[in-house]
């Protein structure tokens, strides 16, 4: 199998072609001219807003299956920036599957990413979530998403393209930047380890709950949608339990022999923060045999010796 991961350059983007050269899948991926190519990777330079460089890229290499994972994934940042947040993650969609349909009898497998974070004000009789429910997204990003949900869907059936739509829950572990809780908490734990920075960790809202999965774990689920999930249909990708945010730094705080106080940062705080988030993971199960298997904490250790190796770097 021939696979393209547009926007290979983020965090999870190297997860995924590591997963799947495991298993033998020739992989190439895109990213910005302007970010550093990784070593090992077939890499093409694209900008998601320009639809004939993807059209170009696509006649060129005729992949397989098509993991979009290019997108402005910062709930916080969207906040700061709607407007590149609804470009890059609405617009950039649309010039994915144009771009395919410009190419006369090319029917790859489209797996677009969206998140968890779709489903927004969720009643409590709907935790955990399952993928039918309303959704009723409370902040920007969220928005983009689930316009490009819905977009995937229109695509599919008008069309009859092949494509896939997730919901990706948290997802979490080493390499990922700050701006995510994780990294957040982590990396100042490293730095007061370090003895960079005095033993206050800066937090912001601790009430909220969110369903965190290894990374590795979601390339795996990524992969088994692309070879079983069905085309036009939606799936949750979590690990199924809420963990609150207190808990998750209590988690972490334990891992490090330092005393460490926590302190409210109010510039953490967002203007809207959904109280709970919690994946209903039966159909990803059903359809395609794939659980979960590597436990939070190891996650969170895996993380935290991450910054410890590299404490000084996305300053
Ligand atoms: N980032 C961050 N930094 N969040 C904090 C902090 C902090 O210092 N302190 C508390 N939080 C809280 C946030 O308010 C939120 O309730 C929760 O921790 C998780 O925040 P993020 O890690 O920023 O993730 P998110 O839930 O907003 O969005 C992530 O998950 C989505 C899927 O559910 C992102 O990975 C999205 O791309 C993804 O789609």
């Amino acid at each position: 199998m021939k696979a393209l991961i547009v926007g290979g350059s983020g965090f999870v983007g190297g997860y995924l072609a590591q997963d799947l050269k495991k298993v033998g899948w020739s992989v190439a991926m895109t990213m910005l001219s302007s970010e550093k190519a990784p070593e090992g990777h077939d890499v093409y330079p694209l900008n998601i807003l320009e639809q004939a460089q993807i059209a170009d890229i696509l006649r060129c290499l005729c992949p397989d299956v098509i993991f979009h994972l290019a997108a402005q994934s910062s709930v916080g940042l969207s906040w700061k920036n709607p407007a590149l947040t609804v470009d890059v993650n609405i617009k950039g969609a649309v010039n994915l599957l144009e771009a395919v349909r410009e190419i006369p009898d090319y029917q790859p497998r489209i797996l677009l990413i969206g998140s968890g974070e779709e489903y927004g004000y969720v009643l409590p009789e709907e935790v955990p979530v399952s993928e039918n429910i309303k959704v009723r997204p409370g902040n920007l990003y969220a928005a983009t998403k689930v316009a490009q949900n819905l977009i995937g869907n229109i695509y599919a059936k008008a069309y009859g393209m092949p494509i896939v739509m997730v919901r990706a829950f948290n997802h979490i572990g080493a390499g990922q930047k700050t701006g995510f809780v994780v990294a957040d908490f982590c990396k100042q734990v490293a730095e007061v380890e370090a003895g960079l920075r005095e033993p206050v960790i800066q937090v912001g809202n601790l009430s909220a709950r969110r369903d965190f999965t290894d990374v590795r774990d979601v390339v795996r689920a990524y992969r088994l949608l692309a070879e079983k999930g069905k085309s036009g249909e939606t799936y949750n990708v979590g690990s199924g339990h809420a963990v609150g945010i207190d808990e998750l730094l209590a988690q972490i705080l334990s891992l490090s022999e330092a005393k460490i106080r926590v302190e409210v940062d109010a510039k953490r705080l967002r203007p809207i923060d959904i109280p709970v988030i919690e994946a209903d993971i039966a159909k990803l199960k059903g359809h395609t045999g794939w659980k979960p298997e590597i436990p939070l904490r190891e996650t969170l250790q895996w993380t935290l010796q991450f910054w410890r190796k590299n404490p000084e770097i996305f300053r």
